[in-house]
């Protein structure tokens, strides 16, 4: 099968090679001698393989390797009693090995296609959507009816968290960079959108009436203390990623004075062992997804050979919605 590996640590340019390698076994490193065997149909692209190009990402597998977590496409086959069989259209979260032709996935972390959905929407579904609800509703409590604020509002996991939190009825704030990403998030769901290098704060505060519940916050960095200054009373600011480079500090005291939470939210970490709370957000999204919320926006698609492309794309903040490799 074609694929693609991580050859050296040396940055998304350099690192990648085009390779022909045997088809993997039906097994997966989660479920040892089982696996959903699938055929790749399009890969997901994210912020970890960029960093994996580097060596910087917290997974550091020996070299060379297949990158890719997540994949759309066809189940080629699949161990008896997991409910899937040869042809059904799948999502599948393989952690490792989605730039290639075929991919092996854990039963636990493959889901049924929605209808509607194609195969690049499919590569964009498990991370960003599952992290998302995650974040949103597992960790940040969300109730009906809250405002949400999504820091990175146009990229995966940003317009992820706004459509997910518009189909749980949420009122929405997105903080994105550029015209483009402000129309992007717009598709998302926003309600409103700011600005993140202008007063995003105080616009915040001002359309919620007094300060936001949620903050989803994938980026980090300099804006972290205004996102706490931005939530009302009980606030939640939910820590899903740094791309904004550096790793905030909190002044505690601000979370006594205005009786604030700071939540971190490691979706990966937290379910990997856990296959029934995988099952219950994969319902949940499957959900929002047949009611027409969750529908991944796919910014750019590039061809297998191209991947270097896609995470050039990525490093360099000009990637909206999900980055996508077209296998076949
Ligand atoms: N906790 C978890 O379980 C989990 C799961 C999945 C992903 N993540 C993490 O979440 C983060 C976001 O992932 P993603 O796929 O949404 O990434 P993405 O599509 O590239 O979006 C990230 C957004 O961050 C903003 N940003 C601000 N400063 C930036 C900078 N200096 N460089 C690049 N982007 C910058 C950009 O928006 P503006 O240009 O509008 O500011 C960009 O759209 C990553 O750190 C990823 O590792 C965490």
């Amino acid at each position: 099968m074609r694929a693609v590996q991580i050859t050296e640590l040396s940055g998304p340019r350099s690192a990648l090679s085009l390779v022909d390698l045997p088809e993997p076994e039906p097994s997966h490193v989660l479920t040892p001698g089982n696996g959903v065997v699938v055929d790749v149909h399009a890969a997901g692209v994210s912020f970890p393989e960029v960093l994996q190009t580097r060596g910087e990402y917290q997974i550091k597998p020996e070299l060379p390797f297949v990158p890719g977590s997540e994949v759309g496409g066809v189940v080629a086959s699949a161990p008896e009693g997991t409910g899937f069989a040869e042809g059904d259209r799948v999502a599948a979260f393989c952690m490792l090995g989605g730039f290639a032709e075929t991919a092996v996935a854990p039963e636990f972390l493959t889901f049924p296609l929605p209808d509607g959905l194609d195969f690049a929407q499919g590569a964009s579904l498990v991370l960003n959507y599952h992290t998302a609800y995650f974040a949103l509703v597992m960790r940040g409590r969300y109730r009906e009816g809250e405002t949400v604020l999504v820091h990175g509002a146009a990229g995966g996991v940003g317009t992820a968290g706004l459509q997910i939190a518009k189909g749980l009825g949420a009122r929405t704030i997105a903080v994105v960079s550029n015209d483009e990403k402000e129309r992007v998030a717009r598709e998302a769901g926003a309600d409103h959108v700011v600005r993140s290098d202008g007063p995003w704060k105080d616009q915040a505060k001002e359309v919620s009436g007094g300060g936001v519940d949620i903050v989803i916050d994938p980026v980090g960095g300099e804006r972290f203390t205004d996102s706490l200054r931005s939530l009302r009373e009980n606030g939640r600011c939910v820590v899903v990623g740094f791309t904004g480079g550096s790793i905030p500090e909190v002044r505690v005291n601000r979370l006594l004075l205005n009786n604030l939470e700071v939540v971190g939210a490691g979706w990966g970490a937290y379910v990997m062992g856990k296959p029934d709370v995988n099952r219950e957000i994969g319902a949940a999204v499957a959900r929002l997804a047949e009611q027409g919320f969750v529908k991944p926006i796919v910014g750019a698609r590039f061809a297998l050979e191209q991947a270097a492309d896609a995470l050039e794309l990525i490093d360099s903040r000009g990637a909206t919605g999900k980055v996508v490799l077209d296998v076949r």
